[in-house]
């Protein structure tokens, strides 16, 4: 996985391998042919798990691919928190701090984790371990607060015992411990 730093100055297509190829043409295909856009997402995906993140180059190359304008596709980067717009950590820590959770800690439990991991809100531990960022309901506010890792695994009821018991682990299971 590359994890190069956002480019500044004038931004170009990324050059797409002809496996990424291959692997949006499959997502392409899962589409009546006039409606390749409906890939975006999923493009988007296959570009996130190959670099890590999604940079304004490698939405430049779906537009092209997906013949979209390329405001349209940083309009799904930008709208959807699982895609990174800028290098992350190995672990991706969503607190959500909507309302609901909000009420129950939500706030607490990323200022706790900013503490513990040293890192502000949005930033990224100097191992290259840890992001820290804060996010939009995740539809489990009876369960609150919640948090995601890495997109894909909620914890429930993240009291600061069980954030710490997470953080622990995660270094436990790196090594770090
Ligand atoms: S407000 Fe946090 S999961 Fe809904």
């Amino acid at each position: 996985m590359s994890q190069a730093s956002p480019s500044t100055g004038p931004v170009k297509p990324m050059a797409l391998s002809d496996a990424t190829r291959t692997r949006f043409a499959r997502e392409v295909a899962k589409y009546p042919s006039e409606q390749a856009q409906s890939a975006v997402m999923a493009c988007l995906s296959i570009v996130q798990h190959e670099q890590g993140w999604v940079s304004r180059e490698a939405e430049l190359a779906v537009a092209d691919y997906l013949g979209m304008a390329p405001m349209a596709v940083h309009e799904v980067t930008t709208f959807y928190n699982m895609y990174n717009q800028q290098p992350v950590g190995k672990y991706k820590l969503n607190v959500c701090t909507n309302l609901p959770c909000q009420l129950r800690g939500g706030n607490e439990a990323l200022a706790h984790l900013a503490r513990k991991l040293g890192v502000e809100m949005g930033g990224t531990t100097a191992d290259g371990m840890f992001t820290l960022q804060q996010c939009e309901c995740l539809g489990a506010c009876a369960d609150a607060p919640v948090m995601l890792v890495n997109d894909r695994n909620m914890c429930s009821f993240m009291s600061h015992d069980k954030l710490d018991q997470l953080v622990d682990g995660l270094k436990a299971a790196e090594g770090q411990a």
